[in-house]
């Protein structure tokens, strides 16, 4: 059975949501306010914070790692890892931030995932603690198993983005099944008055839902699927968020400026994929722009 098999059927055991979903409240209890909480997401950087972070600590325990192989670079590896130590708790709380507004199958992984970072952290810091007291070779047993278990986790986190698209953009891979030019959404007279409808384009044999907002001539068209997790934009609503208009989802309340696609409240880090709109005797015509083609 493969490394990947296996984590797909970890996903699967809801054997600790009684303990999962208690958790999942006290961290929205936690972080907030909510713009403390888009803070972690990535929401003001266009991209999830997490993996961004995390690069400091997994770079500097790697490099530790190497560092202690060679005698007398021992002082400098012991640097290091005091600051994976440190740069690991916002990592850590962006992480959670996330975690918390994952579907089921993400966050019981992402549980391992936590488990298994906290343990890391946890050796690392009783690394630290052996090297100050002089027990050198315990502080280095202690960090090379406080990696090897970081690097695991790591391989989860890996297979929750790849295989589990818990930081991917979902809009743009909507827009990517996306094989109309330009798509005719029908009379502006047909829209409503602002508020989402949807309509479709083609997707080779499927139809792409797309949500459509209408504000007097003006026409904003969006990917319909929520670039979080694909909640219905269209079904959504338009709402005044942090002073400029927004479509906001309807399944966790992410909001997207009107004008741009970019988020403006969280969950979502990723923008929304927007559509270039003409009119043509009164109808509604829509197609990506060439960069998203
Ligand atoms: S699907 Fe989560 S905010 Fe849209």
């Amino acid at each position: 059975m493969s490394l990947m098999t296996i984590l797909d059927r970890v996903a699967d055991v809801p054997t600790f949501d009684k303990v999962l979903d208690p958790a999942r409240r006290a961290v929205n209890a936690v972080l907030r306010p909510q713009a403390f909480k888009d803070l972690l997401h990535g929401t003001w950087l266009g991209h999830p914070l997490h993996p961004v972070l995390v690069q400091v600590p997994v770079g500097s325990w790697v490099s530790a790692g190497l560092l202690d192989a060679i005698p007398r670079l021992r002082p400098a590896a012991t640097v290091l890892i005091r600051t994976g130590v440190v740069a690991a708790v916002p990592a850590s709380l962006a992480g959670a931030a996330d975690w918390s507004e994952q579907a089921v199958g993400v966050r019981r992984l992402g549980a391992v995932h936590a488990v298994a970072n906290t343990a890391a952290l946890g050796l690392y810091v009783g690394s630290l603690v052996a090297r100050g007291r002089g027990r050198g070779t315990l502080g280095r047993v202690l960090s090379y198993t406080g990696l090897g278990i970081a690097g695991g986790s790591a391989a989860i986190g890996g297979h929750m983005s790849y295989a589990q698209s818990s930081g991917a953009s979902h809009a743009a891979t909507a827009a990517r099944a996306l094989t109309s030019d330009w798509i005719d959404l029908g009379p502006l007279d047909d829209l409503p008055e602002g508020r989402p409808a949807l309509r479709t384009g083609k997707g080779g044999s499927i139809a792409v839902p797309l949500a459509a907002v209408r504000r007097g001539t003006k026409v904003d068209v969006f990917i319909g699927a929520c670039s979080h997790l694909s909640g219905p934009l269209y079904e959504g609503a338009v709402e005044d968020v942090r002073g400029r208009e927004c479509l906001v989802c309807p399944w966790h309340g992410s909001a997207f400026d009107l004008d741009s696609g970019a988020p403006r409240r969280g969950p979502a880090a990723n923008p929304q994929e927007k559509l270039e709109v003409r009119m043509e005797a009164g109808r509604v015509m829509a197609r990506l722009p060439n960069h998203q083609r």
